[in-house]
């Protein structure tokens, strides 16, 4: 049975399957086209829409605020993802197959830790793309709203949880005791906007039993939309790509240009309101912004020079978004005093809005949807290609890795996808998925560690074109610090994290450990 988690397949296994020829690749991946694809991956939800709460926090659920000082927490997240983009860029240099860290953990640690990643980066990917889903709607939202001048009616663009949160100062209640509040608030009994942080949204939402119906519809529209596109293989070519990354960089560029006239030093301080544990709570969620660096690493059997390149192309994208990112931070809290940025969904475009300037407002919601559509596609496109790769190993059924027969395209997993990422997008609120997201991705991020210090013990002749410097020193240091980033999370986080490991542990015991092909004799 051990012997059955532990199996590995071998750096040689791994490499031959790449080179089938059904398996080949077109190469032509260089050092530009990876930095784009990686900054492709990397900016979206995270900055557009997150950088409001990890700057403001929220205290009645127990996020503390970073405030100005965000900008430090931003240094630190991606100095600690500098440290694991080196580990992926040995690793993919040593195995360069897609498949980034489920392949890496299959090669190092054994099935069962593979399987664990490759269900862990469902946390990634689709998960991701709930947030991602959810702060469009917000930015399309905002578009309409000041372009168009039609008002989404509110219950149409909201979670229930959001919808029927607590005002500053409220008593707290459960929900039995928050639907009379309601009832009664309704009837003139009570003060709504006393109580309801969105008493707007749930007065005019329609009721099922007292229970105020809302969902967030556009998140849902969007998602839709993508899995149709995904669906009849419409992927995005490397020059839509371009010009993808190009506007989304322009956008984040004019904010820090057109705002900086607007920055008074006044609303820098304090710089740090809440020390140490607030910069922590910060990188708990900006790490966000930066997941997607390591989603260079899937396209290794594509890369030119994989060796040479997908290290640089990995740091590089890196390198660029820390520098935009650590420039809009200063600018977006000098703008607007951290406080006033607690619990807006478009804070790029609000900071503009409340300097009265509605048209660079709108300029910059119509970025944002064009950024986070990007964005999602990477993702959505990239979740499946997971399922198939586990269901090509036998851990998952082989309905997953199905391909659909004209337009050549894992179309179950498609599907599927977008059914995980719609359900979600409607229901939950955006902070939630981010930080669950957060706590999958940096799990993944230790494994690539270890497993570059794995490979470094079990196989040191093995040939590696890129070495990651002082592996014994930094690799140990990028999981300390994907540890420090997650005990920034709430508790919540980490006990959701924890059931959705369990669940994934059970999956994996009564199908993988049976089906894996690995376990076959004859596997390749
Ligand atoms: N880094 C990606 C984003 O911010 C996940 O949307």
């Amino acid at each position: 049975m051990l012997t059955r988690l532990f199996r590995t397949k071998t750096l040689e296994q791994l490499r031959a399957s790449a080179e089938e020829p059904e398996h080949q690749l077109k190469k032509n991946l260089g050092v530009f086209e990876l930095t784009t694809f990686g900054i492709g991956a990397i900016i979206g939800a995270g900055i557009f829409s997150s950088i409001g709460t990890a700057a403001a926090g929220n205290m009645a659920d127990g996020r503390l605020p970073a405030g100005p000082g965000l900008v430090l927490s931003i240094l630190i997240v991606a100095l600690i993802c500098g440290f694991t983009a080196l580990a992926y860029a040995e690793l993919a240099s040593m195995i360069p197959v897609s498949g980034s860290a489920y392949t890496y953990a299959y090669a190092t640690l054994g099935e069962l830790m593979a399987w664990i990643i490759g269900w862990d980066l469902l946390l990634e990917y689709a998960i991701s793309n709930v947030a991602v889903a959810i702060s469009w709607g917000d930015y399309a939202r905002s578009f309409f709203s000041t372009v168009f001048h039609v008002d989404i009616p509110g219950w149409l663009g909201m979670d229930p949880r959001s919808a029927l949160k607590l005002a500053e100062g409220a008593p707290a209640m459960d929900l039995a005791a928050k639907l009379q509040a309601l009832a009664q608030a309704k009837a003139g009994l009570v003060h709504g906007a006393a109580t309801f942080l969105n008493w707007e949204v749930i007065r005019t939402a329609p009721t099922v039993a007292g229970f105020p119906i809302t969902i967030n519809l556009l998140a849902v529209v969007i998602t839709t939309l993508i899995t149709w596109l995904c669906y009849i293989g419409i992927k995005e070519s490397a020059r839509v790509n371009s010009v993808m990354v190009i506007i989304k960089v322009a956008i984040l560029l004019a904010v820090v240009g057109l705002g900086i006239r607007f920055v008074s030093p006044d609303n820098w301080h304090p710089f740090v309101p809440h020390g140490w544990r607030g910069i922590q709570a910060g990188a708990a969620i900006i790490f966000f912004a930066f997941i997607g660096f390591d989603a260079v690493s899937t396209t290794a059997e594509e890369c030119r020079n994989p060796g040479k390149d997908l290290p640089r192309g990995i740091l590089w994208s890196l390198l660029i978004c820390t520098v935009i990112y650590a420039a809009v931070a200063l600018v977006v809290t000098g703008m607007l005093h951290y406080t006033k940025l607690g619990g807006i969904a478009d804070p790029l475009a609000y900071i503009f809005t409340e300097h009265k300037m509605g048209g660079i407002a709108a300029v910059i919601s119509f970025g944002a949807v064009i950024a986070t559509t990007a964005a999602l596609l990477v993702y959505q496109v990239g979740q499946p290609r997971i399922f198939m790769s586990m269901s090509r190993d036998g851990l998952l059924a082989p309905w997953f890795g199905k391909v659909h027969d004209k337009f050549k395209t894992p179309s179950h997993a498609t599907v599927l996808t977008g059914f995980l990422v719609a359900i979600p997008a409607a229901l939950l609120n955006i902070d939630e998925v981010v930080e669950l997201a957060n706590i999958g991705t940096l799990f993944a991020f230790v494994i690539v560690c270890v497993a570059v210090l794995v490979l470094r013990k079990r196989r040191p002749e093995a040939p590696r074109k890129f070495l990651m410097p002082f592996a014994w020193i930094i690799a140990p240091l990028g999981i300390l610090g994907c540890v420090w980033i997650a005990r920034g999370l709430p508790a919540i986080t980490w006990y959701r994290f924890f059931a959705w490991l369990a669940i994934g542990l059970v999956v994996y015991f009564f199908y993988g450990s049976r089906k894996s092909r690995l376990g076959m004799p004859t596997a390749s």
